[in-house]
């Protein structure tokens, strides 16, 4: 259903593909467009509505295409503008959305606009960009910090100022202050969204603004990936109220188009009430990613808690957003199941069940884990940059494990791919494809589930009484309990004709069902 009230992502399921790890048609050891094409129908089979891919632009790859040298270009060594409007042909004809990851709080130093920029301080794209004259007794402008923890500010030589860059020195923040930004934007979007593509995931969706005063960040007691890190709270350098209209903007644009085109955000905020600002009253953001439930702990009372504080703070009629998994948060298999196949199943059933839009990464269908990179082959810069070594990006970015070989199937045998390859024996989708108690078959029934019971809309849920250790509810006509239990233990009520039980031995009955340490079932109860 693609009408106003029912657009295509509710109760979908979209699929973040990083497209340098799926797959190499031409043998260079990166993932490319071509690659793509050629396993679309793993996408179809499996039961996915859309692909969000990582950045597709021109980049110097500094952060691996976060830093955009050409807004409306291809990446070649990712293919060309003609293989992604293959790509976008193909998928249509599997029923397949394709969303871009587009970046506009910062771009690459390499950029035209910041090359010229920086030439001189009367340059045409001077104010593109974000600069600032010394601290009154010298040094940077404040106490902003970057992504790895250093001054947030370069000082450049050639024109006696700072720049901004809230991630890596090449990667100088955008002046949002400025229309002209917002008029290059606007005509990126028109760009693509001309072209077919279905939307975007707007990286750093919460930042864009800075303060037009520049204040110091204030300090705060304790990190943690959501309010803050190197002891300071991004009040300043992000989270401006302003960045709301630029949303509005985009959204009237996207309106334009039929179907709509989807906004989905990447909103990096620890509060519910923020989280929810972010849909605007259904004129901002579409979708906006939850991290509080990424960094939930695997527990009854912990998952539970965040999607009903989740669901309380969002407006009417809005859709909420699960995903456990991505490039910067490593694999839910390793971060909520230490690698223990009964949680990764469990995750899945939970991802699959919620209300809202879901969003796997790839490899979450067959629980692939973080892989161990040794530090020599290791290639993401912020990780080597050695600031923040708890921040490995790289062990949820290596190659897809398409089947056992030495390659993973990901590219040619005699290729070295660009990051190692986890463990193709143990988890790959060829044999997990020739076993029907595999997680990739239970991946695909319980997306077929979803699309039955939940698609097309943003289910009524409600949180039911459970036993101790169990999470239950009611979404749609869906019942799910979940145990968070080394020990088996009997649910609190019965729950009717189940449809579907996480294990790999046959689910328990719904009546008087005890389920098995880390078991999850969902039972069809009609509404009585
Ligand atoms: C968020 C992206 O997901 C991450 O990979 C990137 O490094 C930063 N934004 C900067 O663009």
């Amino acid at each position: 259903m693609t009408d106003a009230r029912h657009p295509w992502w509710h109760g979908a399921v979209l699929y973040q593909l990083y497209v340098r790890s799926w797959r190499d048609a031409d043998g260079d050891g990166y993932g490319d467009l071509r690659g793509i094409i050629t396993r679309l129908d793993h996408l179809s089979w499996l039961g996915v509505d859309g692909i969000w891919l990582s950045p597709t632009m021109p980049s110097r790859d500094e952060d691996w295409g976060y830093d955009v040298s050409d807004y409306t270009g291809v990446h070649p060594e990712l293919g060309t503008l003609e293989d992604l409007d293959t790509l976008i042909a193909e998928a249509a004809k599997r029923n397949l959305r394709v969303l871009l990851d587009l970046v506009p709080n910062h771009s690459s130093s390499a950029h035209p606009w910041f090359v010229d920029a920086s030439s001189s301080r009367d340059s045409e794209h001077r104010d593109y960009y974000v600069w600032a004259d010394p601290a009154p007794g010298g040094g940077p402008p404040n106490n902003w910090l970057d992504a790895t923890g250093q001054s947030a500010w370069q000082w450049d030589d050639r024109t006696g100022q700072y720049y901004l860059h809230n991630f890596l020195e090449s990667q100088p923040d955008l002046n949002w202050w400025l229309p002209a930004v917002h008029e290059e934007f606007r005509r990126i979007l028109a760009f693509w969204f001309d072209r077919g593509v279905a939307g975007f995931r707007i990286d750093v969706a919460h930042g864009l603004y800075k303060d037009a005063e520049l204040r110091d960040n204030p300090p705060l007691a304790e990190d943690n990936p959501l309010a803050g890190r190197f002891g300071l709270r991004p009040v300043y350098n992000a989270n401006r109220p302003e960045t709301h209209a630029v949303f509005r903007d985009w959204r009237e644009i996207a309106g334009r188009y039929v179907p709509p085109r989807l906004l989905l955000g990447e909103t990096w905020v620890a509060e519910f009430a923020r989280l929810a600002q972010f849909y605007g009253d259904n004129d901002e953001l579409q979708l906006a990613f939850n991290f509080p439930f990424v960094f939930a702990g695997f527990g009854a009372p912990q998952l539970s808690g965040v999607v009903a504080q989740t669901l309380a703070s969002m407006p009417a009629g809005a859709c909420p957003v699960w995903m456990a998994s991505n490039h910067d948060v490593g694999r839910f298999p390793s971060r909520w199941g230490g690698d223990d196949g009964r949680k990764t199943r469990l995750g899945l059933l939970i991802l699959a069940t919620l209300p809202g839009t879901t969003v796997l990464y790839y490899g979450d269908e067959i629980g692939m884990s973080d892989v161990d990179v040794p530090a020599d082959l290791q290639r993401d810069r912020m990780t080597r940059s050695g600031h923040s070594p708890r921040f490995n990006r790289d062990r949820a970015r290596t190659p897809m494990q398409w089947d056992s070989s030495r390659s993973g199937g990901f590219t040619a045998d005699g290729v070295t791919p660009w990051l190692p390859v986890g463990d193709g024996a143990r988890c790959n989708v060829e044999d997990q494809c020739l076993d029907k108690a595999s997680v990739l078959w239970l991946c695909r029934s319980l997306l077929a589930l979803r699309h039955a019971e939940l698609g097309g809309r943003v289910a009524r849920y409600e949180q039911l009484p459970a036993a101790d250790g169990q999470w239950a509810y009611r979404v749609g006509d869906l019942t799910v309990v979940a145990s968070f239990s080394d020990q088996p233990a009997g649910i609190a009520a019965p729950i009717g004709e189940v449809l579907l039980g996480t294990s790999a031995a046959d689910p328990p009955a719904g009546d008087s069902a005890v389920l098995r340490p880390w078991e999850g079932i969902v039972a069809r109860t009609p509404a009585p």
